[in-house]
């Protein structure tokens, strides 16, 4: 089989036995592996998670599986765009070495039944909306660690509690793989680049403007002194009604636990504010850590915020 050696043109793996050989063979070469797992339909933030995985490792291999496990009967799987031809390309011009690109059967052979449950950090925020999601998704990253073997896996925080859930099942599964966060990115405007934001019309990618504006404004008056979860909740809240974000959830949280606070506490130190809503029939998320991550419009001129 041809060697991971050239970004120009990423080795095509479909099987989890091709995806093991082809890692194993890096470390054998003694270099390391990067993962990142992805669901396609890739974008500008998840170039930036294969060009981190590149500057943390010497191989990178990116997995495109749009994972059943992870949708809700009521959720977008069939819609969710898959574009491999387009992804190829791009996980190219992003510098990965091989792309893993199984079928469903191959992740979930026949009469598999075994699911990853990761308890506690999974009851809160998207959890509680969306029962069975992070178990779906503890699944298949299990498995895909299970396939790559010994490497630096690499996530968004725009994800933030798939992050905490996947940092989590690696420690406590003992797998030899060290995870690393990487920053939300955004568009111009401020829009936390998503998947989903192509199923956004013009009038509701304004309207989903609210969520980076809300997270900007509470960020402002955080570093202003406010520390009333109920006042910073307010901010965010009058942002998402006035654009009509059907809200899900404005959660104000620990950033490790994601225990919510209540509107009666005060923050004592930097603290998740996490966002869900719907724009349309869109599900958007967004977060900010108060106290540690800098201003989501930080590049917008101070009067476009
Ligand atoms: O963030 C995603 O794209 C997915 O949830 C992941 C981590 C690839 C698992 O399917």
């Amino acid at each position: 089989m041809a060697s991971v050696t050239d970004p120009s043109a990423p080795l095509l793996l479909t099987t989890v036995a091709e995806l093991r050989g082809a890692a194993d063979r890096v470390r054998a070469e003694g270099l390391t592996v990067g993962l990142v797992p992805t669901m396609g339909a890739l974008h500008e933030g998840h170039l930036s998670l294969m060009r981190a995985a590149a500057r943390r490792s010497d191989r990178v291999f990116t997995t495109i599986f749009v994972n059943p496990t992870q949708f809700g009967p009521n959720e977008d799987l069939e819609k969710y765009p898959r574009q491999l031809p387009r992804d190829l390309e791009l996980c190219a011009r992003a510098g990965a070495h091989a792309v893993f690109a199984p079928s469903r059967s191959e992740m979930y052979p026949e009469g598999e039944s075994t699911r990853v449950t990761v308890s506690g950090l999974t009851d809160h925020l998207c959890g509680a909306g969306r029962p069975g999601h992070f178990q779906g998704v503890a699944t298949v990253v299990t498995k895909l660690f299970a396939a790559a073997g010994p490497c630096v896996a690499v996530f968004g925080k725009k994800d933030y509690q798939q992050l905490k859930v996947i940092e989590r099942l690696a420690r406590d599964l003992l797998l030899p793989v060290q995870v690393i966060a990487a920053p939300i990115v955004r568009a111009d405007d401020g829009l936390a680049l998503s998947s989903r934001n192509a199923y956004l019309s013009g009038a509701e990618r304004n309207q989903a403007l609210a969520l980076s504006r809300g997270l900007s404004l509470a960020g402002r008056r955080y570093a202003s002194g406010e520390r009333s979860v109920a006042a910073l909740r307010a901010l965010v809240l009058e942002q998402l009604e006035a654009a009509s974000v059907r809200v899900e959830y404005a959660t104000i949280a620990d950033p490790e636990t994601l225990e919510p606070l209540n509107d009666s506490e005060l923050l004592a130190g930097p603290t998740l504010l996490a966002l869900a809503g719907f724009v349309g029939n869109t599900r958007l998320i967004d977060n900010l850590v108060l106290g540690r991550d800098p201003d989501p419009l930080a590049t917008l001129p101070e009067g476009a915020k």
